[in-house]
């Protein structure tokens, strides 16, 4: 008989893939629970790849293909004002396994990260699997998300090893300004941590939001292990690649390590990707003004209807608040899947701070977006005029 380890069954069960299957299966759902974009990758880089596929049958360096280094050098200066060289990145199978392979070469056993709570899934999962504590930094709707630094500081001890921000983030849609940055490097360097800057969303944010990288901070490179990602940027997932930017001992320590997980990002995805970056930026801004539209639309209406959520500046994401009607994250999901047929994220999913919120991507097209509020307007309805259990699940602790 096969035993399953104590770690793998300590694992955060999937209910977005649970979701996400249902959704998938059943036409009549209209799913707001997308993490990816509903766009394909741009006509020319699929061309791209048909072309050089049959030069693309080899392994790549483990670092990663020099061209897609120096390539990756140039849009870090360009678009994020980083400043560094080849011997500085990593290319892997999308930033998820960057982010992995970043703890594994920092992280020692016992040790603690702090993590945004809520936050993007993975980050708890991967510091506890390599049996590190991860230490939840409440992240609250009142103060829009925003970094809270008492809190901070108290979360900060002899065994804190790293902090990990996501801006633009998953799932809150908020954008970390330069001013919090600042404040963030002078803990960072007062207390010597690391700074995991996970940037996956950097090219989609809206009204007078900037994304802003740490790492471009005077001195801060040294900190910080920026994580990129071709999956939202340029709608490409499905070819697994992503970067990370850090200090050239970590890369090193990262490239050691990158042999015995996937050994190295696929050759035709390193390729696809360099070229993705020499294409005209039309192709991000179309997708980003299409996000827009879908953001403007989504983000009234379900304030309008009583779901409603702090204005969100970047990614594809609303973070709503639904305490008003006494049911739990994941059971209002579930009414609503059921009742309203529309498929959103509870919020606990990101976190136990994300009680009494839900997650609604609009990386879906406009028309079934409008068709979801109407059928969620309907189903809030008749959820107000039911009588309401006493709610002590969001009471703050
Ligand atoms: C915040 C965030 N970081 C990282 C990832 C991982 O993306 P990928 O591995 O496709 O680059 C995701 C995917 O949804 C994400 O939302």
């Amino acid at each position: 008989m096969v035993n399953i380890s104590k770690r793998e069954e300590e694992l955060p069960g999937a209910t977005i893939a649970k979701f996400l299957k249902i959704a998938e299966e059943r036409k009549d759902i209209i799913s707001l629970g997308p993490g990816e974009p509903d766009f394909d990758a741009p006509k020319p880089i699929i061309e791209y790849a048909k072309k050089v596929f049959s030069k693309a049958t080899h392994y790549s360096p483990s670092e990663g293909r020099q061209e897609f280094r120096e390539a990756i050098v140039e849009k870090l200066k360009r678009e994020n004002k980083i400043k560094c060289r080849p011997e500085n990145i990593i290319a892997t199978c999308g930033s998820q396994e960057a982010i992995f392979i970043a703890l594994a070469a920092t992280v020692d056993v016992a040790e603690e990260v702090i993590v945004p709570n809520p936050g993007f899934l993975a980050y708890i999962p991967c510091v506890e699997l390599l049996s590190a504590f991860p230490i939840p930094l409440q992240l609250r709707e009142e103060e829009e998300f925003d970094i809270n630094f008492s809190r901070l500081h108290r979360l900060i001890g002899n065994k804190t090893k790293a902090i990990i921000i996501n801006s633009p983030s998953n799932p809150l849609g908020n954008v970390i300004g330069r001013k919090t940055l600042e404040a963030l490097a002078d803990v960072v360097v007062e207390h010597d941590l690391i700074v995991f800057s996970d940037e996956a969303y950097e090219k989609f944010v809206y009204d007078d939001a900037k994304h802003v990288s740490i790492a471009s901070l005077n001195g801060m490179f040294d900190y910080t292990v920026t994580f990129h990602s071709f999956s939202k940027s340029y709608a490409m997932p499905g070819f697994r690649i992503g970067y990370a930017a850090a200090p050239e001992k970590l890369i090193k320590a990262m490239t050691k390590i990158h042999p015995y997980i996937t050994l190295a990002a696929p050759t035709i995805s390193q390729m696809a990707a360099t070229f993705a970056l020499s294409l005209p930026k039309r192709h991000i801004q179309e997708m980003g003004r299409e996000y827009d539209k879908r953001r403007k639309f989504i983000w009234k209406r379900l304030n309008e209807i009583g779901m409603p959520s702090v204005k969100p500046k970047g990614a594809f994401y609303t973070f709503n608040n639904i305490q008003e009607y006494g049911l739990s994250s994941a059971e209002f999901s579930e009414h609503m899947l059921k009742n309203a047929k529309v498929a959103m994220i509870p919020g606990t999913e990101f976190g136990l701070y994300g009680e009494g919120f839900i997650r609604c991507s609009y990386a879906t097209a406009l028309p079934k977006i409008e068709e979801a509020m109407k059928r969620l307007e309907a189903e809030l309805e008749v959820l107000r005029s039911r009588p309401r259990r006493k709610n002590r699940l969001f009471a703050r602790n």
